[in-house]
């Protein structure tokens, strides 16, 4: 793949929100959006993984803020989309890619281990979008909420993310439906096996990586760099009339089915 699919700072003057954006896939969007010329915000628990992917991305000629947050915290939300509206003068775009993943079957999962997920992906896609709104709302901004595709069949392992992602894809419709009418664009990305992420090393041993290629049409992993490419996409001008819709990027997998056991 080409290194350079877009023109040149394509998100010129746009500041851009990122949940999860100190790591892995959203850690990847944020520095692409820097680098099309957006000023970002990144957000997550950890303050040591935000200070240093935003050194990357201010060595590298971008602007980065780094504000820590729980987004089950609404509050703590709350004032990390004020501090980056006060730093940066606005929010054009908010991406939600803070997510908690782990397998456990269902019968030996607690409730609260299937709630903290909930909390996390769902719940925190909620309260980032409604803590937004107004920031949203003034700049006609957007939305790009990240899911998944263990929800389209059924994923063994994984009935609390399936729970929350498919909750995520619901409010990105929802929200697209509702918050249409002030020209605030919602749409999502559902990425398929994408190597070197937290989530991959969590959930899928080595010895079953070779397997699972073999069912992905494209017979490969995804690249952080593919979902970056989409999330330019959807985020750019060349998406204005997207709205309401999650993009599949995922080699095909899902058509396969999730499970391989
Ligand atoms: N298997 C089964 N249950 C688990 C678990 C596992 N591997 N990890 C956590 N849980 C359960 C806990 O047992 C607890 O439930 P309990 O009180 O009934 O025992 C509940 O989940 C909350 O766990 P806790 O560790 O207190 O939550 P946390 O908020 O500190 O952690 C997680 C959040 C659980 C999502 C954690 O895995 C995490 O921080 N992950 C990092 C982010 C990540 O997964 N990124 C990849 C995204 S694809």
């Amino acid at each position: 793949m080409s290194d350079k699919i877009f023109a040149d700072n394509i998100l010129q003057g746009k500041v851009a929100f990122v949940t999860g954006g100190g790591t892995g896939i959203t850690g990847g969007v944020a520095r692409a959006f820097a680098e099309a010329g957006a000023r970002v915000a990144i957000t997550s628990r950890k303050i040591e993984n935000l200070e240093a992917a935003a050194k990357i991305i201010n060595d590298n000629g971008g602007e980065c803020f780094t504000v820590a947050a729980d987004v089950r915290d609404y509050t703590a939300l709350e004032n990390a989309i004020k501090q980056t509206a006060e730093k940066f003068g606005k929010i054009d775009i908010v991406v939600n890619g803070a997510a908690g993943n782990f397998l456990c079957s269902a019968e030996e999962l607690s409730a609260n281990g299937f709630g903290t997920v909930v909390d996390i992906d769902t719940k925190g896609t909620f309260n980032t979008a409604r803590a937004a709104f107004e920031e949203l709302k003034k700049s006609k901004g957007q939305i790009l909420n990240i899911s998944a595709t263990l929800h389209y069949t059924a994923t063994p392992m994984q009935i609390h993310v399936s729970a929350a992602k498919a909750g995520v894809d619901a409010m990105t419709r929802n929200l697209a439906v509702e918050w249409g009418q002030y020209g605030i664009r919602v749409n999502g990305i559902a990425p398929g096996p994408i190597e070197d992420t937290e989530g991959m090393k969590r959930l899928l041993p080595e010895p079953l990586k070779e397997k699972l290629t073999k069912r992905i049409p494209l017979r490969r992993f995804g690249r952080i760099k593919d979902i970056e490419n989409s999330a330019l996409f959807l985020c750019s001008d060349a998406a204005s009339y997207i709205n309401g819709v999650t993009l599949v990027v995922d080699g095909g997998q899902w058509l396969l089915g999730t499970s391989f056991g």
